[in-house]
């Protein structure tokens, strides 16, 4: 059987460069589900459809095919009907709209299945929002990764700054308590520990101790 760490948490805490560094310490593949919901929001933006519950997107969804590869340097990359889109699916208003379309029941159950079957075929440590409590309710670790919106609006500026990106801080911050605000308000599997979950906060820690944080729960647990 294949063992599953379940990573969830909101939006900015820093989930994804985590989970990377922490599978490769453990050998197993990362899967960011953030990005399959990135993608389907692109794939909606880039034919027109809003991204909400519509006939529409139903007939995308069935179209469509997301992959998750590596390059040689290790670096995630995310392809949307074979085309490589890891770049176009990190902008703020990409962010946007996989908020939104994150909430419509029919890409969570496109989702769903694609997500359990990775975790079936690998053992993984896959992040996201709501691994812990819908996609692998058994997985064998589950931590829910947080920290206070205005660190990780400081983060996700940063990085944004770092690629040659025009943002404001402010703006960043909203985006932050907006996502926090759908991610935890939809009905449909909202983002929320799962009652077997372990709690890290990185509010005060840098990279490497959140690493080591996070490392520390799963040899604890595993
Ligand atoms: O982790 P991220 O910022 O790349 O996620 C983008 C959006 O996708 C986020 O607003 C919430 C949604 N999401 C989700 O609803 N469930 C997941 N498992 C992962 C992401």
């Amino acid at each position: 059987m294949s063992t599953a760490i379940a990573l969830d948490g909101p939006a900015g805490a820093g989930k994804s460069t985590i989970a990377r560094r922490a599978a490769k310490a453990l050998g197993f593949i990362y899967v960011d589900t953030g990005a399959m919901y990135r993608t389907i929001g692109l794939a909606a933006s880039e034919t027109g459809i809003e991204p909400v519950d519509s006939p529409e997107l139903d007939a995308l969804l069935s179209e469509i095919t997301i992959d998750l590869t590596f390059n040689d340097n290790g670096e995630q990359v995310v392809l949307l009907n074979g085309r490589d889109v890891s770049g176009l699916i990190r902008t703020p208003e990409a962010s946007m709209t996989a908020s939104r379309i994150s909430a419509v029941p029919s890409v969570r159950a496109f989702l769903l299945g694609l997500q359990r079957d990775m975790a079936k075929a690998h053992d993984v440590i896959m992040d996201g929002r709501d691994i812990g409590t819908v996609v692998l309710p058994d997985a064998q670790v589950k931590i829910f990764l947080t920290a206070s919106p205005e660190a990780r609006a400081g983060r996700r500026y940063k990085e944004l700054i770092e690629k040659g990106m025009d943002v404001k801080f402010e703006d960043i911050l909203q985006d932050v308590i907006t996502r926090d605000f759908n991610d935890t308000h939809r009905e449909i599997a909202p983002l929320k520990p799962a009652e077997d979950s372990v709690t890290v906060d990185t509010t005060e820690l840098d990279f490497e101790q959140s690493v080591e944080a996070i490392l520390n729960v799963i040899k604890e647990r595993l």
